[in-house]
């Protein structure tokens, strides 16, 4: 059957990590897959989900299944933690919420659900955007169209040019933006540009649909859901996928969630019975533990002050390197203003590192990158940022 069919490329950051672990080089550095390290190099279980982990093993009594969307008690703590306790749109019912596997779980079936009532819908990406996007919304079926977001000559967010284009979306295409902690740029906007963004949507009638999942990587729980409170406050149509892969650590345990949001609760119960046909055709319902995870955590105030205080030390350690790299790049002698990689936020740094470059460090120091210059800094660490310094340094003087 697949003799004739060639073979699909590897992914652009989960083929990096496979490339990783045989490279056989005791100094090889993944600054690939985004994925949190402490400065062991390890990915740590969060000591308040091994504590969720032994009070489920005592308390749960049954493997069948959960409704569709999910446990319901994980919904509404989803909730809180995107609109916050009190927000109109929970005590309004405007919100729905569904479990899905993972934050790339939460896009398709967003995308699915969209492309069936909205088949004529454009999805409109950030120029540019997480590796995935363009897979994931291609074939759910959509015609993709970019706006501009990073400015590679002032490392920064072209605003202007980026409201330029979005003034120009029609009503009912789809606007895929990123809640906090852009994913590859690092480069977010301001509380004023997303009310900005907010009433250019209101004014043109597109669809936001926020791909959140880094909350609490940038400055903080409430502090990086400040754009999707600007699209809550307008009472407007708008969908949310969110994750806990990176915050809770459940990379695995692919626990994530689709939010609708509408303008009326009879409206929402009408997109939930559809987001429900959605799941029900591609993965039933979903795996239960990481949700039971998150649910035990969120509605616990011991663990959920615990887990506030491991998730403040994950953004910590990320800054403290952040501060490290440029260091060390300044240190080197290298020329040029490094700022930029101090203003990004979350666990990325568009490192501006050229193609040539970052295929320099993959074959000659074995330090992954991926493509497009993208480096995660939670792979870092005291040990081996001086080794990645000496790579960049010495790569760069052979330009
Ligand atoms: C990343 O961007 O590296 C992560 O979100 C992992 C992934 O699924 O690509």
């Amino acid at each position: 059957m697949w003799q004739d069919i060639e073979a699909a490329p590897v992914d652009a950051i989960f083929g990096l990590t496979d490339a990783f672990k045989k490279d056989q080089n005791p100094e090889k550095v993944n600054l690939g897959v985004g994925v949190y390290k402490d400065d062991d190099n390890n990915t740590p279980i969060l000591n308040c989900v091994k504590f969720a982990e032994a009070i489920l093993l005592e308390k749960e009594k049954s493997k069948s299944y959960l409704p569709i969307s999910g446990d319901p008690v994980y919904a509404a703590n989803v909730q809180k933690l995107l609109f916050g306790e009190t927000g109109e749109v929970i005590s309004s019912g405007r919100a729905v919420t569904v479990h899905a596997p993972g934050g790339t779980g939460a896009l398709r079936v967003g995308g699915d659900l969209l492309k069936k009532f909205y088949p004529e819908a454009k999805m409109w990406i950030s120029s540019p955007t997480w590796a995935n996007h363009k897979g994931v919304f291609n074939t759910a079926g959509f015609e993709l169209a970019e706006y501009a977001y990073y400015n590679a000559e002032t490392k920064d967010l072209d605003f202007d040019a980026m409201v330029a284009v979005l003034e120009t979306i029609p009503a009912g295409d789809v606007v895929l933006l990123h809640a906090c902690c852009h994913n590859p740029s690092g480069v977010d906007l301001s509380p004023e540009q997303w009310a900005k963004v907010a009433s250019v949507s209101k004014e043109k009638g597109w669809v936001p649909f926020l791909d959140f999942a880094y909350q609490g990587f940038g400055e903080s729980i409430e502090a990086d859901r400040c754009g999707i409170e600007q699209f809550a406050a307008l009472g407007e149509d708008f969908l949310v996928a969110s994750s806990f892969s990176k915050n809770l650590g459940l990379y695995n345990e692919r626990t994530g969630s689709l939010t609708i949001v509408s303008p009326t609760a009879e409206e929402s119960a009408v997109a939930m019975s559809h987001v429900k046909a959605t799941i029900r055709v591609i993965y039933s319902n979903p795996p239960a533990h990481g949700g039971l995870v998150a649910a035990t955590i969120l509605s616990n105030p011991e663990l959920y002050s615990q887990w506030l205080g491991e998730l403040g030390d994950m953004r910590d350690r990320i800054k403290a390197m952040r501060l490290a790299l440029v260091d060390g790049l300044v240190k080197r002698g290298l020329k040029g203003d490094f700022s930029y990689i101090i203003k990004q936020r979350g666990m990325f740094s568009f490192s501006g590192l050229s193609a040539d470059v970052v295929a320099w460090l993959r074959e000659n120091k074995s330090i992954y990158i991926v493509g497009g210059g993208r480096i995660n800094l939670a792979g870092l660490t005291s040990g081996n940022i001086d080794y990645v310094c000496d790579g960049i340094a010495e790569a760069l003087s052979k330009r």
